[in-house]
């Protein structure tokens, strides 16, 4: 699988043009956050490992499929990955969620982890870590790094709008997490804004702004 892997899908690619628009408010932010998230879990579990069952239909013995092997937990990066989770979790609501709160210090430039609660099985599960925008990609290396502290093997990273400065920095730091974005903008601005990207993710989904 390529990676990063681009999911240019019409109604993802339809509903980030809606999310970039300045005049959209909150409330349809929040939805259109979230339905692209659910949209995009549904392109990164697809190789999620499937066993054979048989199942007793009305009529008669059916060979079917079931979810095997690893359980999946989501861990947002607080605050914006938030807006992602009820997405994900209208596809895989057995999941667990984790969360984890890291921000760039603005000084030196380094992560500031300040919250992370995980599942306490975390090991045993596949991770999809979450976050809308990947910027300078200094609090999704040091996200993974924490998650990999826990002995997670296998952790995927979700985000909507990646710069290229934020992919390449998680590939070098963590070549083996297959990372999915909706779409690659153009570069960082001098405050680590996503140009053209869509402002502040956070103050968008949480109307602090
Ligand atoms: N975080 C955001 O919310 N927006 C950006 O453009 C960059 C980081």
């Amino acid at each position: 699988m390529q990676n990063p892997f681009i999911m240019d899908h019409p109604l993802i690619q339809h509903k980030i043009s809606l999310l970039r628009d300045k005049h959209t408010g909150s409330k349809e932010f929040r939805e259109l956050v979230s339905e692209i998230a659910m949209l995009m879990c549904y392109e990164a579990t697809r190789d999620l490992p499937l066993t054979e069952v048989e199942i007793q239909t009305p009529i008669a013995t059916a060979k079917s499929k079931i979810l095997s092997g690893q359980k999946l937990a989501f861990i947002p990066i607080l605050r914006a990955g938030l807006g992602m989770v009820d997405g994900v979790m209208k596809l895989v609501p057995a999941a667990k969620i984790g969360h984890i709160g890291i921000y760039r210090d603005p000084d030196t430039k380094q992560a500031v982890e300040y919250f992370a609660k995980f599942p306490t099985d975390i090991a045993n599960r596949t991770v999809i870590l979450l976050d809308p925008m990947l910027a300078t990609g200094v609090t999704a290396v040091d996200a993974i790094a924490q998650i990999k502290k826990r002995n997670v093997l296998d952790i995927k990273f979700m985000c909507i709008i990646a710069a290229p400065e934020g992919l390449k920095a998680v590939q070098e730091a963590h070549p083996d997490v297959q990372i999915y974005c909706a779409v690659v903008d153009e570069k960082l601005n001098e405050h680590a804004y996503i140009v053209p990207g869509l402002g502040d993710a956070g103050d968008r989904i949480f109307g602090t702004k």
